[in-house]
């Protein structure tokens, strides 16, 4: 039997799902297949008879997944190690990687200017090491749709493993045949075989069965939180698809292949919870039936292990805790177009006595590692609960009775091929029937003192609900992949709808499938099942398909100079109005339409997960009334102790405390969100001034060009040149605070930051205006220009520039509208812009923060053209050429009198981002 290990290094779980897709089918064609995180690669030997498929995404700015990042570092280390002995007299048999027979498939999105890096640079190693690729690599666009490529070479990777065994290794496979659809249509059975009896099972759940746990009665209250909304999203609607030009096609190219789940709910046999008292301590909202409070369940605060088990560490730094929601406001004015919050949250450890609140979540509450280790623009993962309307509309509309929705249960089965997310509730049917009765202690408490074996185990017997896991586990919001659409084609009672679910997942639907993946449309999981109502898939089926609901990540906005257990951050508020029309009147939007004589019409809404949940936690903050002040407190830079002043006036500025927390400091209605720290070490960090230590070092060098320290003696940083729109200014706030910190501890009077910001509207939301003009008047920030986008061209409020000469410059520039052409129409000297002159000439570093797919390729863009303008002088030329390798092939044909072409300009960005020297985060 062959072996097949596949790897995944995954951010938001796509690279985990074809994994876990190859898994399947690999096995259903009968290799040993096991999938395993690329975590777990560098502990393992390398087995010369086994192949290696690495499914890789890059997330950042072409890095690898966040989790996955230290292993990277690592076989870097292990490829140059190699290399330099490579180089010597070492053999190559003597790399241990030399055996290894790899195929690596890249996950990545065009839209970003280093497409599938982490996967690229992997087999850049995995080269150096002289492993052997049985199969070319793929590269799949997100941007674009990934299935382009990942159907075809999920296809082609088993031809490709034959043809390697038989010893024809040149990677290329068979080309296959369309399907015809009654041909796909009658594959049905080998699906509906494997399917188990699930709402047969869940309705022999006997509800009364087991005796109550006394430990489930403890109360929970400060762990809640409120699933009341106002913003309510649309659960009712059918999607508008024309299949008009498939009429007479009487076959389908690349129909992806059925998968069926092999999980069955159950009732868990060693649960010692009563399910209906269970379900009766909800307290039932009855008009909506889930509870008005959702409590956080405990295995939220656990992570996986490799094995799959659940895991508590009390010590890990990025593990998941409480924070306290302390104070929140609007940073955006009545008639902006967006709303935007600023949230302040409190991650210091609570000390809590028993009484106060439940033991089982003593530990959860902050996390003092964090606190010692965040810097400002780092950033860290918020876990958002999905809207339980939405949960409540898939649960009816699959037919699960109500009264098993809040009930605890086991998801039996084989792990093997089950996502990540799910794998520490399966448990294989032998387990499951052998299981003895057990007590079901508090399993987090008994974890904070024993890391046994019996530990675990006791995790592992925390139950979810079925509610529980469509709220934190399951993505229910984005599009469905076609892989799903395949699944569900095989549930559809309706011919018609069948065969409509086949095209949608076929190759030969893919325009119609980008319809569905549009801006406009955006189908949800729930808006298929709504309009294919014959498809009767199974509750569990459906756990089983649907990929994991990832954190949100947020920049900090705050440093820790200033306090170390406050993380501000702020945010938009998504909200996207949809294509398609609602049905039922309970509604929240009507919109009159002047055609409609006065009937109404209901708006299609689709609420960001994440952002949605934090604004109505809080009660949906409104737009602040008044614009700031334009007159400012003034303060004069001239001594310590005015600056310290202004320390404290600048700490007191925003953002409000939280009604709730005034005389509530531990009560019931304190607000807490589950969060972790995302631990990236020096990614997007301002270098520290006064420092001549290690740490403001770049790590990462390019053949030896490096970007070099701060400035330590002077009292002047370099240039620091920060360029954001929107909220993107948000991790900018943590780093003025921060030099404004080291202003006054350091002695450092010329802190060398520059803000561009792009915003819409001066009134209206130009960000933290109060704050920046400050910064600005006060010399912490050199200098501040910022471009206003929906204002009149003849306004005096597009612009404004204040740079060194204090007081409000707003100025007009017809030909100024986003942030990038601010940098465009920079004063030149000598065909030189002001940006690229320090970057060039005083070492300045460029921080671009915000907006990926508009503001952050845009600003890219100029930055390319401004560097090969700049190029066209010699001198220029040549002082670009100083900062990539000499010997890099990508500039051999850089001729004299010539400017360096545009390839080469993206090239050196590239080049510099890898230094530091050119700083991304974008989202
Ligand atoms: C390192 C990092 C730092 C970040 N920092 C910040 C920050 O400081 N402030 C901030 O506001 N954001 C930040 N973000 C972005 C943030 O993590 C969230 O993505 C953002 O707030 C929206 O989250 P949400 O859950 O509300 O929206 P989501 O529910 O994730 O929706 C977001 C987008 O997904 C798309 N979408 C939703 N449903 C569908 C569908 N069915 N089909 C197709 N497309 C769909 C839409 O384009 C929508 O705009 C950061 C991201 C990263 C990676
Ligand atoms: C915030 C963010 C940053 C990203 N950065 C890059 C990038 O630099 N290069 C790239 O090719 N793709 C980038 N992508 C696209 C992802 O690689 C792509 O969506 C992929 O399918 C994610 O796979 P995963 O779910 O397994 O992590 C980025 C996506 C996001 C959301």
């Amino acid at each position: 039997m062959k072996t097949l290990k596949v790897y995944f290094a995954t951010e938001s779980g796509n690279s985990e799902g074809i994994a876990n897709e190859i898994h399947r089918e690999g096995t259903k064609k009968g290799y040993l297949v096991s999938s395993h995180d690329f975590n777990t690669f560098l502990k393992e030997k390398v087995s010369p008879e086994a192949f290696y498929v690495f499914i890789i995404s890059t997330f950042g700015d072409g890095d690898p997944p966040t989790d996955s990042a230290a292993s990277f570092r690592k076989i870097g280390r292990i490829a140059r190690n190699f290399k330099k002995l490579d180089s010597g007299s070492k053999d190559s048999s003597e790399s241990e990687y030399s055996q290894l027979k790899y195929a690596v498939l890249g996950l990545g999105d065009t839209n970003y200017s280093r497409f599938c890096n982490s996967s690229k640079t992997l087999i850049k190693h995995f080269e150096t090491l002289k492993a052997t690729s049985f199969y070319e690599a793929g590269f799949a666009d997100d941007g674009t749709g990934m299935e382009q490529v990942v159907e075809p070479w999920v296809e082609n990777l088993w031809s490709a493993i034959e043809k390697q065994s038989s010893g024809n290794s040149d990677g290329s496979a068979e080309p296959k045949p369309g399907n015809s659809i009654s041909e796909i249509q009658d594959s049905k059975q080998s699906i509906t075989s494997d399917v188990p009896e699930t709402v047969e099972q869940l309705k022999t759940l006997s509800v009364n069965e087991v005796t109550t746990d006394e430990k489930e009665k403890v109360d929970l209250s400060s762990f809640y939180w409120n699933t009341f909304r106002t913003l309510k999203n649309t659960t009712n609607r059918k999607l508008n698809l024309d299949f008009s030009s498939f009429v007479n096609i009487s076959k389908l190219q690349g129909v992806p292949k059925p998968i069926p789940s092999n999980l069955k709910l159950v009732k868990p046999k060693n649960c010692n919870i009563d399910s209906k008292s269970f379900a009766d301590n909800l307290d039932l909202n009855k008009d909506v039936d889930f509870p008005s409070k959702m409590r956080y369940p405990q295995w939220l605060f656990t992570t996986n292990n490799n094995e799959g088990k659940f895991e508590y560490d009390s010590t890990l730094v990025d593990r998941v805790f409480l924070a306290k929601v302390a104070k929140v406001q609007s940073l955006t004015y009545k008639g902006a177009s967006k709303r935007t919050l600023l949230f302040e949250l409190d991650i210091s450890p609570e000390i809590q006595t028993k009484q106060e609140n439940s033991q089982s979540h003593v530990g959860l509450i902050g996390n003092e590692q964090a606190m010692n280790e965040w810097e400002a623009g780092d950033s860290f993962g918020i876990l958002a609960p999905n809207d339980p309307n939405v949960v409540s509309a898939i649960l009816n509309r699959v037919k699960v009775e109500k009264e098993k929705w809040h009930v605890p249960i086991s998801l039996v089965g084989d792990a093997g091929g089950v996502g990540h997310h799910l794998k520490p509730f399966v448990v294989s049917l032998a387990e499951h029937e052998n299981v003895q009765e057990s007590t079901n202690e508090d399993p987090i408490v008994k974890e904070n003192t024993d890391n046994s074996e019996s530990g675990n185990s006791s995790l592992n017997s925390l139950f979810p609900t079925l509610f529980e896991l469509f709220t934190y586990k399951i993505d229910i919001t984005s599009c469905p992949k076609k892989q799903v659409l395949r699944v569900l084609s095989d549930y559809c009672s309706d011919p018609k709808e069948k065969t409509q679910l086949l095209i949608l997942s076929s190759r030969s639907g893919t325009a119609l499938y980008n319809t569905l993946r549009s801006e406009s449309m955006m189908a949800s999981i729930l808006d298929v099942l709504n309009t294919f109502p014959s498809c009767d898939v199974p509750v569990e089926t459906l756990l089983d398909i649907l990929p994991p609901l990832t954190a949100r990540p947020f920049s900090i906005a705050s440093t820790p100079l200033s306090k170390t257990n406050m993380w501000r951050f702020g945010f938009n508020v998504v909200e996207h109005k949809l294509d398609g029309i609602n049905e039922l009147p309970d509604l929240q939007k009507e919109v009159k339409h002047d055609d409609d004589q006065g009937s109404t019409q209901l708006e299609t809404v689709r609420y960001g997960v994440c952002t949605s949940f934090l604004d109505s936690i809080v009660g949906h903050p409104k737009h602040l009334e008044n614009s700031p002040d334009s007159i400012l407190p003034k303060f004069v830079l001239s001594d310590t102790l005015k600056l310290n002043s202004a320390l404290k006036y600048v700490r007191e500025l925003t953002p409000n405390e939280l009604e709730t927390n005034k005389d509530d400091k531990h009560g019931k209605n304190t607000i807490y969100i589950p969060v972790y720290y995302r631990q990236e070490m020096g990614k997007f960090r301002l270098a520290k001034l006064g420092d001549s230590e290690t740490e403001n070092h770049v790590e990462n060098s390019v053949n030896g060009i490096e970007a070099s320290p701060e400035s330590t003696v002077s009292g002047k940083g370099k240039p620091s040149i920060l360029i954001s729109a929107g909220t993107g200014v948000t991790p900018f706030m943590g780093f003025i605070e921060q030099r404004l910190f080291e202003m006054v501890t350091k002695n450092i009077t010329n802190p060398g930051l520059e803000l561009y910001f792009g915003c819409r509207s001066y009134e209206k939301d130009f960000l933290f205006r109060k704050e920046l003009e400050f910064y600005r008047n006060e010399g912490v920030l050199t200098q501040l220009k910022v471009s206003f986008s929906r204002e009149n061209p003849s306004s005096v409020k597009q612009t404004m520039f204040l740079d060194g000469t204090g007081g409000n410059n707003t100025q007009q520039h017809a030909e100024i509208k986003y942030v990038q052409d601010i940098l465009k129409q920079e004063p030149k000297s000598n065909e030189i812009s002001g940006t690229i002159k320090k970057i060039l000439y005083s070492d300045a570093t460029v921080y671009v923060c915000g907006d990926a797919l508009g503001m952050g390729k845009d600003v890219h863009s100029v930055l390319a053209g401004l560097l090969v303008q700049a190029s066209a002088i010699e001198h220029h030329k040549q002082k670009i050429l100083e900062l990539v390798p000499a010997d890099h092939p990508g500039f051999k044909d850089v001729n004299e009198n010539k400017p360096i072409s545009l390839v080469q300009a993206n090239l050196i960005l590239n080049i510099w981002a890898e230094i530091g020297k050119y700083k991304r985060d974008l989202w």
